[in-house]
């Protein structure tokens, strides 16, 4: 500890307590924390108090926390952290679908399905179309991709939330493989908006800074290919009544799609639907693998 501590040498004392660290990235990344930590506190004059209440939350975070309620992950996520990073790690062009959170909702172990196949699990809504092509940069169509799709139900609720109702089957996800032309199609049923979970800490911020909770109608997307970087993303209702305001910033304009509205008639894969339904067709771009990723 310096004989001379101040306000402002502090900082620099505990910066050199990493100098020893034969971790250059570890050193990098606590030297930096600390300085902006320290920044913080001095900016908006920090009191014991709010510190107290401040570590008080973060405790929380760690005991709500469990393998199937992500709090600290959720904190990350309202906080625009989690897109930050996402939007850091694009490591395409310009040309590639933009990425968007992964979110607590997928789970290992989903069922395979055919193209054309009906993913929705048995339960009731308004019949979705998704048709889907995944190329490369150039536009060539990648076969045999990987795609793994997953939405909520038209209440808003995904498979995992209601395992007693649908006696813990998996409905509304599948893994399906790209044909030789890059396509991909299934039918099922069309997602809601819904809340983020707000029974945690999370949610006592949410409800301090009055803004919304909700996450637009989104259907998520996760595509593996060999030789190609790995996309995660989402695509959003275009006409949401929460477009624009998702609680995790995930919403970003070029992830907007048209969900058309048809009426009763012939769905895309031909057969005859006597309800209204909902088609999608989408193009995504996914980048090459480059040396070293
Ligand atoms: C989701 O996309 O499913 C999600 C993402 C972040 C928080 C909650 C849900
Ligand atoms: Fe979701």
């Amino acid at each position: 500890m310096p004989s001379n501590l101040t306000e402002q040498t502090i900082t620099g004392a505990v910066q050199r307590t990493f100098d020893t660290s034969t971790d250059e990235r570890f050193r990098q990344l606590f030297v930096c924390l600390v300085q902006h930590l320290h920044d913080f506190a001095r900016e908006v004059r920090l009191t014991g108090e709010e510190w107290f209440t401040a570590m008080d939350f973060i405790e929380r975070l760690g005991k709500i926390s469990s393998p199937t309620r992500q709090e600290v992950v959720l904190l990350s996520d309202i906080l625009g952290l989690s897109m930050l990073l996402d939007t850091m790690s694009q490591h395409g062009g310009s040309s590639t679908t933009d990425s968007a959170l992964l979110g607590p909702f997928y789970v290992e172990g989903r069922p395979t399905a055919e193209n054309g196949a009906d993913i929705s699990g048995g339960v009731a809504g308004t019949p979705m179309f998704v048709t889907g092509r995944v190329v490369d940069e150039q536009g060539t169509p990648i076969a045999d991709a990987h795609v793994d799709t997953w939405h909520s139900d038209g209440e808003g609720f995904y498979d995992v939330q209601q395992t007693e109702k649908l006696h813990d089957e998996f409905a509304m996800r599948a893994l399906l493989t790209t044909d030789e032309d890059g396509r991909f199609w299934y039918r099922s049923i069309t997602p809601r908006y819904y809340p983020v979970p707000t029974d945690g800490p999370c949610g006592e911020i949410m409800r301090a800074a009055n803004r919304s909770v909700m996450r637009p109608q989104h259907v998520h997307f996760w595509f593996h290919a060999e030789g190609y970087q790995p996309l995660i993303t989402q695509l959003f209702y275009r006409d949401d009544p929460y477009i624009g305001r998702d609680a995790v910033f995930a919403d970003q304009d070029s992830l907007q799609a048209d969900f058309v509205r048809h009426e009763p008639g012939i769905a895309p894969d031909g057969t005859t639907v006597e309800e209204p339904f909902v088609t999608l067709d989408w193009t995504f771009v996914v980048a090459a693998q480059t040396d070293g990723q």
